[in-house]
């Protein structure tokens, strides 16, 4: 069989972003799996330097490779000539949007001494609609009868999209369940129409068991008693708030690992960690890159590169030793003896 060459496109990004990108590409070679890689320098430094932050042509660009990894975006705590939104609406959301990458998908494993240690689940996000939508606006900014809306946009199309994906990860599961995390009870619209698409979903996978939880509880549950969960899905606000909590319950967002997902591959999927940029420890060596190679997994098996994906993933979940010690590099280079 000839080996594929996979076209990655890289967005280092700002903070630890390019350390950590730099270090899962690494290890992602090491693995065998060969890759053409074309870098764009996008994110804050970028912006504050030239005042870019995408255009129509970037974008198009980005959709034709067959995958995209993501280090981290954003400025220095404290840093305030961006003014908020710029590079979330004008660069993450519009590489969501604008690639229709409609799954936000984070697994998570509860690590040693977690207070979910053990635990294996997973989070389906909607990444396109709900309350990240855009719609809504203001009126009388400024003035004592200022008004402001922000509408969610549940789509019968979009909704059922994303259960679905949610039931075909569930299927492959250990324990194959899929809880729906919403707020029915109040939410009443929106909450009905996802209720009914599980519903309508739920008869195509008599093999997978489903469940509700309203999301205040399913804050408890989380902390409380993870091992209740296999695949969430949720809308998108919901799962945004819902990765932290789970990434803090697992051992940290230093460990958390996401993929912006085109399932249908009419744009290029995104591959991303959920921590940030981390400004304060650039270039000291104390970025952990195992929430970058863990996207990098994600990327791999959506790539079909599985036996690569899952060497990688024993590797990050054989890692021993403490983090904080061995750094960027002594972690990177366990995982390339473990390889
Ligand atoms: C995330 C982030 C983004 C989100 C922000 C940076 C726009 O918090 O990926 O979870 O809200 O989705
Ligand atoms: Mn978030």
């Amino acid at each position: 069989m000839t080996q594929r060459v996979h076209s990655i496109g890289v967005i280092g990004g700002d903070g630890i972003g390019p350390e950590v990108t730099e270090a899962a590409l690494e290890v992602v070679r090491a693995a065998g799996v060969v890759m053409t890689t074309e870098h764009f320098d996008l994110g804050a430094a970028r912006y504050l330097r030239d005042g870019f932050v995408l255009d129509e042509a970037t974008l198009e660009q980005l959709r034709g490779f067959d995958a995209l990894m993501l280090g981290a975006i954003g400025p220095a705590i404290g840093d305030t000539r961006i003014p908020g939104g710029t590079l979330e609406r004008g660069l993450l959301l519009r590489l969501r949007f604008g690639l229709d990458l409609f799954i936000n998908y984070r697994p998570f494993r509860g690590v040693a001494g977690s207070l979910a240690q053990g635990c294996d689940f997973a989070i389906v996000r909607e990444n396109t609609e709900g309350p990240y939508a855009g719609e809504g606006g203001v009126l009388r900014r400024g003035t004592p009868y200022e008004v402001a809306t922000q509408g969610s946009v549940n789509t019968r199309f979009g909704v059922e999209r994303c259960v679905r994906y949610a039931f075909e990860r569930a299927r492959h599961c250990a324990r194959p369940k899929v809880t729906l995390v919403h707020k029915t009870n109040v939410l009443t619209f929106a909450g009905d129409l996802w209720s009914r698409v599980m519903t309508d979903v739920q008869g195509d996978y008599p093999d997978v068991a489903v469940d509700y939880h309203h999301v205040d509880a399913a804050c408890i549950y989380l902390v409380e008693d993870p091992r209740r969960y296999s695949v969430i899905v949720t809308d998108n606000l919901f799962g945004d708030i819902l990765s932290d909590l789970a990434g803090a319950v697992t051992g940290g967002i230093g460990f958390a690992a996401s993929g912006n997902i085109n399932p249908t591959k009419t744009g290029a999927s995104l591959f991303e960690p959920v921590h940030g940029a981390a400004h304060d420890i650039v270039g000291t060596n104390r970025a952990n890159p195992l929430a970058a190679v863990s996207s990098a997994v994600l990327m791999l098996e959506h790539l079909g590169e599985d036996e690569a994906a899952t060497r990688i993933a024993r590797a990050v979940r054989d890692f021993e030793g403490d983090a904080s010690i061995l750094g960027t590099s002594g972690i990177t280079n366990q995982l390339l003896e473990r390889l």
